[in-house]
């Protein structure tokens, strides 16, 4: 999909861990201003259903393994978050439904922004009216 990225973070492996980083400028080109996370994730229970008209966000999956379809308002892609040092970095104005596919997995994203409900797009026909009006 354009303007999704998926980038393999190098580990840094010490006495058996391993350490993985990312900063602005190299992997991801906006600051980050909010972070959040779902956690205690169940099996086949999807969440998301929504789109960003302007946030952009970078998530990755520290434990479990976690499914993303994008879509872009003509084609779905799936996305796997199945590694710690996997991250996904996302443009603004993608639709998202995710899903675990390992029980209490955990989700964290990073946004370019602070919670605002106005930069959401929660039905699926607006978000289809909303991104034809952009091209
Ligand atoms: P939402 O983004 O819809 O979660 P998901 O995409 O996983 O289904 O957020 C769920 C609820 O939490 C919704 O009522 C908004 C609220 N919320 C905040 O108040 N602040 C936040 O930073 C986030 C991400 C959500």
């Amino acid at each position: 999909m354009n303007n999704i990225e998926t980038v393999e973070l190098k580990k840094i492996s010490n006495n058996g861990s391993d350490l993985c980083y990312l900063e602005l400028g190299k992997e991801i080109d906006f600051e980050i201003k909010r972070i959040y996370y779902i956690f205690s994730m169940q099996v086949g229970l999807k969440r998301g259903y929504h789109a960003h008209k302007k946030l952009r966000q970078v998530m990755f999956c520290p434990y479990g393994e976690v499914e993303i379809e994008f879509d872009d308002g003509y084609k779905k892609e799936k996305y796997l978050l199945d590694s710690p040092n996997k991250i996904i970095v996302i443009n603004q104005g993608y639709w998202r439904e995710f899903e675990a596919l390992k029980q209490n997995s955990v989700l964290c994203i990073g946004a370019s922004d602070l919670y605002d409900e106005e930069d959401y797009i929660r039905d699926y026909g607006k978000y289809i009216n909303w991104i034809k009006e952009q091209n």
